[in-house]
């Protein structure tokens, strides 16, 4: 009903070095120059954003950061801002990724600021969500993820929605290998959707895109994109290997 441009996202989480991602981009860039109809992001960590973004320079590849703190400045000792992102010319980060949400302590009012000073500083905010193995288990997936809506984007407006990217990542799918099927991917997204749609209205949810995250690589992106809802992936472990992540941009 609404055209959403596809989103291929490649979280390098915390691998590559400057020196090895300049080489990364180089290639990167001339492996994905005939992809037009996708929109394509590579999120490198902190060290190697200004480097990335330099490389990608006359590009429309955009760059994320990995996450950042809700205050513009302070007393925090290795965090670093929104404003500090948008000085070296980052236009996204992910927020909520479950990694930092299991090591970092991350809860949903902490991603509530953070969501609210990104869109501040004219960042868009990737809010990620998912449920763990035994939620799953226990029947709770759709309580999980309706939970994380509600107070990751407590501060969003409807019209703000639309402006801002989801990720569906379950915990259980993330670096094991073990993907959602397109099914299971399928139905909790068009639950996150249905649950949007309450929670703002349904312009906006059929807008926002929402993508999936969980052992993405070339062999399944197909299926999963081939999903009504699904529009897109944040790809980990397959986006550090600039072939394959090429390939899953293409197929994207
Ligand atoms: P993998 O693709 O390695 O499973 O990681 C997914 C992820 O966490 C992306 O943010």
């Amino acid at each position: 009903m609404s055209e959403r441009t596809p989103v291929i996202a490649g979280n390098w989480k915390m691998f590559k070095t400057n020196t090895e991602a300049a080489a990364y981009v180089a290639e990167f860039l001339a492996l994905v120059a005939d992809a037009r109809a996708v929109e394509i992001i590579l999120c490198p960590p902190f060290t190697c954003l200004s480097a990335v973004r330099r490389e990608l320079a006359g590009s429309s590849v955009r760059v994320a950061a990995q996450n950042m703190h809700f205050e513009v400045e302070g007393a925090y000792t290795g965090e670093v801002s929104a404003a500090m992102l948008k000085e070296i010319g980052i236009s996204d980060v992910i927020l909520g990724h479950s990694e930092r949400r299991q090591y970092f302590c991350e809860n949903d009012a902490d991603l509530a600021r953070k969501v609210t000073a990104a869109m501040a500083a004219g960042i868009r905010p990737i809010l990620c969500v998912g449920e763990s193995d035994q939620e799953r288990e226990a029947g709770s997936t759709n309580d999980k993820l309706k939970s994380q809506l509600d107070g990751g984007l407590a501060a969003v407006t409807p019209g703000q929605l639309p402006d801002m990217l989801i990720a569906y990542e379950p915990i259980w799918a993330i670096g094991t290998g073990k993907t959602a099927t397109p099914e299971i991917a399928e139905e909790a997204i068009s639950f996150i959707r249905e649950t949007l749609a309450r929670q703002f209205n349904p312009e906006a949810a059929a807008r926002v895109r929402i993508l999936y995250g969980g052992s993405v690589s070339p062999g399944n992106i197909g299926e999963l994109m081939a999903a009504e809802n699904i529009d897109g992936a944040l790809v980990g472990g397959a986006s550090l290997d600039v072939g394959s992540f090429a390939r899953i941009v293409k197929l994207g």
